[in-house]
């Protein structure tokens, strides 16, 4: 059975979702205290990884290439609701994505002419995927008990209103996904600008003023506090901010600011003031 070029992107989308769900798993892994966290996101970040593996395998499979793909369904996510500045955002945001993923199988599974291979893959992917969900919900119920069941249930309120628009959007590209995810066919750009959340794009020629109020508000939406309780002198530890939420914080001020800080910058970066003005440095030298 021959697979349609359409096919092929549908495949490398999710070959290329699966990557960017291991990566982040990953990081996460590499930097959290907690040492029962630190199995979990391994082995989370070591599944999707295989994951990622096995659409490249089936791709090879039935004759194809996987391509270069111009998003995810991650950043879309993003392009939504900003990148996830807490290490809740991010647990919820796995959960709701999680799901959609295994329903979203299930019902490819059902698609006319899907390729044995195709259909191989997502049956065996099912079934790994529901172990994701397992331990995240554990986790979630976890900070419900420590934090309060309010804030668990309304983070994920809103990210599974976000997940049915986003899924409902790239859906309509089912048949012509092509036009979504080929970056030649989107444009010079055009991809990068789906994700940048709206606090990169307008300080993009902003003051220094604008930058650390930028970067104060993404700080202030990952500790749940107004914008002025976060004084340049403000000690991130003493606002709340443990390691692993550090972690969190800093890749959501990398997505949205296209920086990279160095690793080391983790250590040094003790005041609010020291992180904003080094994400100011790291734009200078972009
Ligand atoms: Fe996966
Ligand atoms: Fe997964």
């Amino acid at each position: 059975m021959e697979i349609s070029e359409n096919d092929l992107w549908i495949l490398s989308y999710y070959r290329e979702s699966e990557l960017a769900g291991s990566l982040v798993m990953g990081r996460l892994a590499r930097e959290t205290d907690d040492d029962d966290l630190r199995v979990h996101l391994t082995e989370h970040c070591a599944e999707e990884a295989h994951h990622a593996w096995l659409w490249t395998e089936t791709i090879l499979k039935v004759g194809g290439t996987p391509k270069r793909v111009a998003e995810t369904y991650q950043t879309r996510y993003y392009h939504e609701i900003g990148t996830p500045t807490s290490l809740l955002e991010i647990l919820a945001l796995t959960q709701v994505f999680e799901r959609r993923v295994i329903r979203h199988f299930r019902a490819h599974l059902k698609w006319p002419n899907t390729h044995p291979e195709v259909a191989a893959t997502l049956k065996r992917m099912i079934e790994d995927e529901v172990g994701h969900i397992t331990w995240v919900k554990d986790r979630l119920d976890r900070y419900s008990v420590e934090k309060g069941e309010s804030i668990v249930a309304e983070t994920m309120r809103r990210f599974t209103e976000v997940d049915e628009r986003v899924y409902e959007a790239a859906m309509r590209y089912r048949d012509n996904a092509r036009e979504l995810l080929d970056p030649s066919v989107r444009g010079n750009g055009q991809a990068r600008q789906l994700t940048p959340s709206r606090e990169g794009a307008a300080s993009a020629n902003g003051s220094q003023d604008k930058l650390h109020n930028d970067v104060r508000r993404i700080v202030a939406k990952s500790l749940s506090v107004s914008d002025d309780v976060i004084l340049e002198t403000s000690s991130l530890r003493d606002l709340g901010v443990n390691s692993l939420d550090l972690v969190v914080l800093v890749m959501s001020i990398e997505e949205t600011f296209r920086i990279e800080f160095d690793p080391s910058d983790l250590e040094r970066l003790k005041t609010f003031g020291d992180l904003a003005r080094r994400v100011g440095e790291l734009k200078g030298e972009r």
